[in-house]
């Protein structure tokens, strides 16, 4: 394996490795890229207080999400069309999460399947729903989620239609691959891609095909989900799915105070602040930014998670000092996913785990549950989404 030091590392051997329409599809966000951009760069306005003299010794990032034991407050965030970063990539994350002591989150718009996951790994996994017309189809993969003993669903609330991103219109993004002129002479660069997706089968949308009715190959499948996320979605049908599943729930995708207290009272065990790594609304707050008024808004109610730019363990020690008890990483794991595929995650999590340790140590902190708003300087107006910083 190459040297690896940071996640951008491994950012670049995964262009360099993954077929470009892949690449761009994860690398990307909605339109114009604003809140794409400031995920990552409002968790650099953020600084830590340096501290002296603590004892540094006996650490723990050990902590708890949604009452699981993890090793450090971070679990992988459900991401679509995972297996067509790196061959079987749902079973190859999830087998490094499962290692490594962290959830891993299998997205309804996955190449392996629910089952697929389930009987290659053995921790169990969380499950992430997008609502679709479909009741049946609904009521169906709930029903395989919990015989694959799924530990949580995540309801994603933020894509009831999608957000643009130009460059998927452009490359023709599909799985797998059309092969176009342009694809081929980009295919013969990723050879070790290629050979990877030659020896699986798993090509297609595995919780799909075959599942839903009509969709039995690939052309079916894009007209399904083009018509079938529902666009009626509300909190009437949010605590019907509650009920439907029974199970822990977390809601994921929002970034909003309102909709933080909405969640708490119709009894969800935690929320996700997150604007989908700029991939949806674009001109959005960082999800960073919203944290300090949501949490504000729903105090001890409600269990809460951050997605959205976490890039380092400095940012994932940013957003639980500010009151995050846990968070989630997309792009971080698929780059280390694209670069070295299980290997690949597991050293993701490595660098992360041991920027959070020692940046915790030097900011003075042993335990992971100690941090607090004591340990940052957070410019003025931060805490404050109408005011410009
Ligand atoms: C390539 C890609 C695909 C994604 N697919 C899904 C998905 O299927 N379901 C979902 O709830 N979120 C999806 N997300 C959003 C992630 O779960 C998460 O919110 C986001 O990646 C966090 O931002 P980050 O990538 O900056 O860490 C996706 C994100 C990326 C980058």
């Amino acid at each position: 394996m190459a040297v690896y030091t940071t996640i951008e590392d491994m950012r670049r051997v995964y262009k360099r490795r993954v077929p470009k329409m892949f690449y761009d599809y994860c690398e990307s966000g909605s339109w114009t890229e604003q809140t794409f951009t400031e995920n990552k760069t409002d968790f650099q306005k953020i600084h830590l207080r340096q501290r002296v003299a603590v004892n540094m010794a006996n650490r723990s990032t050990r902590s708890e999400m949604i009452g699981q034991d993890v090793a450090m407050p971070v679990a992988l965030a459900p991401v679509g069309l995972t297996g067509m970063q790196h061959a079987d990539g749902e079973i190859a994350a999830a087998r490094a999460a499962g290692k490594f002591g962290v959830p891993f989150t299998l997205s309804t718009m996955s190449i392996c399947s629910i089952e697929d996951v389930a009987e290659h790994t053995e921790k169990p996994f969380w499950f992430q729903l997008y609502v679709m017309k479909d009741w049946d189809f609904v009521a169906r993969i709930l029903q395989r989620a919990k015989d694959a003993k799924c530990s949580a669903l995540v309801l994603t609330l933020d894509l009831q239609l999608m957000g643009q991103r130009h460059k998927d219109i452009k490359n023709g993004l599909s799985a797998p691959p059309k092969l176009t002129p342009a694809v081929i002479a980009d295919l013969a660069t990723k050879w070790r891609w290629g050979m990877g997706m030659l020896g699986t089968k798993r090509r297609f949308f595995g919780n799909i095909v075959g599942h839903a009715k009509g969709v039995t190959d690939a052309a079916a499948l894009g007209a399904w989900t083009a018509e079938q996320f529902d666009l009626e979605l509300d909190w009437a049908k949010i605590e019907r799915l509650r009920d439907m599943w029974g199970g822990k729930l977390i809601l994921k995708g929002i970034n909003d105070p309102e909709d933080a207290v909405m969640a708490s009272k119709i009894g969800a065990d935690a929320i996700t602040v997150s604007n989908h790594g700029g991939r949806q609304l674009d001109g959005a707050m960082s999800s960073i930014r919203m944290l300090p008024s949501i949490m504000d808004a729903v105090g001890d109610d409600i269990e809460v998670h951050l997605d959205s730019g976490i890039r380092t363990g400095q940012d994932v020690l940013k957003a639980l000092a500010l009151g995050a008890k846990g968070t989630m990483i997309g792009r971080a794991f698929v780059y280390g996913l694209g670069a070295g595929g299980e290997a690949g995650v597991s050293k993701a999590l490595e660098i992360l785990h041991a920027e959070l340790d020692k940046t915790m140590a030097l900011c003075g902190e042993r335990d992971v549950k100690a941090l607090g708003r004591h340990n940052l300087i957070v410019p003025q107006g931060f805490e404050d989404p109408t005011v410009s910083i």
